[in-house]
């Protein structure tokens, strides 16, 4: 796949496995990997850090428009920093998943980031790239779009195990259905647009699904 240029859009919901997925397909295809979920992440830990109030949404869209934000696309080394503090593992902390829909819900910040996102895809040669809306609004022009979905079950029991399955099931599921209700006010990603393909991984093993999607890229190459 090397020197064209090439997209592979994928959105879904949580625990529909699409971080890893995407970032093993990347890997395989030899492809840049971009987790816009991270930059919606990073965000939040700005304003958090910055003790922006995050009910105002001015004060938030001047703070996401500063946000000296870099990140990795290497498949291998996924890094985040913001200015001169490494912030990859921070962004994953409950604190941040549990404010991060105040960033992704204003416009104005979505609006940035999106602009943002582009930027890094166009500077990519072959990138695979997830999110909520990457289908739809960062890359509605890439050659692969595909939907990853699972079912709310599994969904469910998959995230318990990336979290340790040391909650209790019940808030859990109340957090990352909760979750998943806010952020599909401001994009929607529970149905495929127009052209992008739902791939539901319900009955696929992780190996099943990167296969997948890789042979999808591999029928438009
Ligand atoms: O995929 P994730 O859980 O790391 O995403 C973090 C948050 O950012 C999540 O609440 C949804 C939001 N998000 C978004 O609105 N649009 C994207 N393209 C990616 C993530």
């Amino acid at each position: 796949v090397q020197g064209r240029r090439l997209i592979i859009a994928v959105d879904g919901p949580s625990g529909s496995g699409k971080s890893s997925v995407c970032r093993a397909a990347a890997r395989r295809l030899g492809a840049a990997y971009l987790d816009t979920g991270a930059m919606y992440r990073a965000a939040t830990w700005y304003c958090l850090d910055r003790g922006v109030d995050l009910d105002d949404e001015a004060a938030v869209a001047v703070a996401v428009e500063e946000l000296p934000l870099t990140i990795s696309t290497d498949p291998e080394h996924q890094t985040v920093t913001v200015g001169e503090c490494d912030v990859t593992e921070s962004i994953r902390e409950a604190r941040i998943s549990e404010s991060v829909s105040e960033i992704s819900t204003n416009r104005a910040a979505r609006a940035l980031l999106v602009a943002a996102q582009r930027r890094i895809i166009d500077q990519a040669g072959v990138v695979v790239a997830e999110g909520r809306d990457i289908t739809t609004v960062v890359a509605p022009d890439a050659q692969v779009r595909v939907l990853l979905t699972a079912s709310a079950e599994v969904r469910l029991a998959r995230r318990g195990l990336q979290m340790g399955g040391g909650q209790p099931a019940e808030a859990l599921q109340r957090q990352v259905l909760a979750r998943d209700a806010r952020d599909s006010t401001a994009v929607n990603f529970t149905e495929a647009a127009d052209g992008v393909a739902v791939l539901d991984s319900s009955d696929l093993t992780f190996e099943e699904t990167v296969d997948a999607l890789v042979s999808r890229v591999e029928s438009v190459r």
